[in-house]
């Protein structure tokens, strides 16, 4: 039996104890009755959060934008999108927030800028603009072809054909989102300013969007076809992208994005990843630690709902952790469908009691607290680019990004307005308002979880130690601190267990369950798909 022992559990930074929230912000709440949520939203609602008791917000892009992929395309790194708001408002939402004590994180994009960045309108114009290297613009081969096989993250080719200069601009996503060229310096300071200006501002720090392909092999030769069952294979990619992701000079950009924040106090600096196992996630970390604090972990949320599954991946992530290095999961984010879908809504608590339990720092994101599923959205209302391009029966980003359903009246409180994606049509029951009146439902599940990790040391920064031989389809572990022992016991099967604990305690009582059960003593009866929450005595 392994303990995993934390490093340095005296001396925590906030982040390592904290659970982050992800808002989606066209989807939280609006405030004008436009359809589209915005800051104003948020600081409305606030009040959810601190009840709730979550510690830090993540709010995903907000600045000026066409919205070709929904503020993903940045057209101005150091304004607000009018939609949204304005400069003072973001400045009452900090200053609310911080009220609060809530932190503020902001979704950074460097890969690329919108088309519509003056950047790029300039660089368009012609090939001897002082700002034509701010992109990565290259000819045709000799038949007028792309320059190579390199195809965007979002299908079809990563090159698209500007006739006015007669080359090719580069787009890891979709055309509207051409590549910065990050071997510029000039590049690399004006986006380091962008940074400077919000964490000068005050926000709590960053997460970095898409940072695997920010910088691509110097050659721009062919990438290779992919292996059979590989990663990328699985993800839909016809060519392994060995020249354009992960490059080695990216990690040195997570390093020297590092060094902005660190001209600051207590910044947390975010990274999404996407790596092809756990040990791809350790360069992310730095040598030693001088890159991401939390470099994203995924590699649950891909993963099958099944105990051994879950517990390999946990262990193999903990064994390799770097000295100091402190983990993390996600479940759900606005790039994949919801967990209560993919998982079978019959496990969308036990998820919660996982990601809350584990050693390591919980995102969750909007919506997930209410068991909220995805929403079948008409291919004639789908408005993600990506899921436009999809095959029917696929579905695109549209369903896990529906808006936030707050009270039985009409579009579930979200908006005065036509929403911008449909209500989910159960919003009338499910729905925040209904939720806290049941002390039984999932939004009083997870605030009562999230309070026993705030408050139980054991939780947020115990040790851990898995525990063998209680059954099939179960998945127990230990977190102890200060002499306290809890146990957690996830029943991932349909069927009813029993476990004895006699060998470990002489009385525990449930804490929490997802079946709000009740029991003591050394034996205890797991419901199907139940998880429990156990003090030993
Ligand atoms: C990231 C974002 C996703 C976006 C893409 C391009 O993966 O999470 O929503 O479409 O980068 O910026
Ligand atoms: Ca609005």
């Amino acid at each position: 039996m392994k303990t995993y022992h934390l490093h340095g559990t005296h001396n925590l930074k906030w982040w390592q104890t904290a659970v982050f929230y992800q808002i989606y912000p066209r989807s939280f709440q609006d405030s004008n009755g436009d359809g589209i949520g915005d800051l104003q939203g948020i600081i409305n609602r606030l009040d959810y959060l601190v009840d709730l008791g979550i510690n830090a917000i993540w709010i995903s892009p907000i600045f000026p934008s066409p919205m070709a992929d929904f503020g993903y395309d940045v057209a101005d790194y150091c304004d607000i999108h009018p939609m949204f708001g304005d400069l003072a408002t973001f400045d009452r939402l900090l200053d609310e927030a911080h009220a609060r004590n809530l932190k503020i994180i902001l979704d950074f994009v460097p890969n690329h800028s919108s088309n519509q960045h003056p950047w790029f309108l300039e660089s368009r114009t012609s090939r001897d603009n002082p700002k034509r290297d701010w992109y990565i613009w290259r000819d045709a081969k000799p038949d007028g072809s792309p320059p190579n096989n390199w195809i965007s993250m979002f299908g079809g080719p990563a090159w698209t054909w500007d006739a006015p200069t007669g080359q090719y601009y580069l787009h890891s996503f979709l055309p509207e989102q051409p590549d910065l060229n990050w071997r510029n310096p000039d590049v690399v300071n004006a986006m380091h300013n962008a940074l400077r200006f919000w964490l000068q501002r005050g926000v709590d720090g960053f997460r970095v969007d898409a940072i695997l392909c920010l910088i691509k092999h110097e050659s721009f030769q062919d990438n290779p076809p992919v292996t059979p069952g590989s990663y990328w294979e699985r993800w839909g990619h016809q060519f392994e992208p060995r020249y354009t992701v992960e490059q080695p000079e990216m990690f040195e950009h997570v390093r020297l994005m590092r060094r902005v924040f660190d001209e600051f106090e207590e910044r947390v600096h975010i990274g999404e990843t996407g790596t092809v196992d756990v040990a791809g996630l350790i360069p992310y970390y730095g040598r030693p630690l001088d890159g991401y604090d939390i470099p994203f972990n995924f590699k649950l949320l891909h993963a099958n709902w099944h105990a051994a599954t879950v517990r390999q991946i946990v262990e193999a992530y903990y064994d390799i952790l770097p000295a100091g290095g402190w983990p993390n999961f996600v479940f759900g984010n606005h790039d994949i469908h919801r967990f209560a879908t993919r998982y079978g809504y019959q496990n969308h608590r036990s998820v919660a009691m996982l990601l809350l339990t584990l050693w390591g720092i919980p995102t969750l994101y909007y919506g997930d607290e209410l068991g909220l599923e995805d929403v079948f959205i008409p291919l004639a209302q789908r408005v993600d680019p990506w899921g436009i391009k999809m095959p029917e029966g696929d579905f695109g980003r549209d369903p896990e990004r529906t808006p936030m359903q707050w009270d039985s009246s009409p579009n579930a409180g979200f908006t005065s307005g036509q929403p911008w994606l449909p209500v989910a049509n159960d919003y009338a029951q499910r729905n925040v308002a209904s939720q806290l009146a049941d002390a039984h439902s999932t939004l009083n599940f997870y605030k009562t979880l999230i309070q026993l990790r705030r408050s139980r040391p054991a939780l947020h920064n115990g040790a851990f130690t898995f525990v063998d031989g209680l059954g099939d389809d179960l998945l127990a572990y230990r977190r102890e601190a200060d002499g306290q022992r809890l146990l957690v016991c996830l029943n991932f099967g349909d069927q009813t267990r029993t476990i004895d604990l006699s060998h470990l305690t002489s009385r525990a009582a449930t804490l929490l369950s997802t079946h709000f059960t009740q029991q003591s003593g050394t034996t205890f009866m797991l419901q199907p798909h139940e998880s429990i929450l156990l003090q030993l005595g």
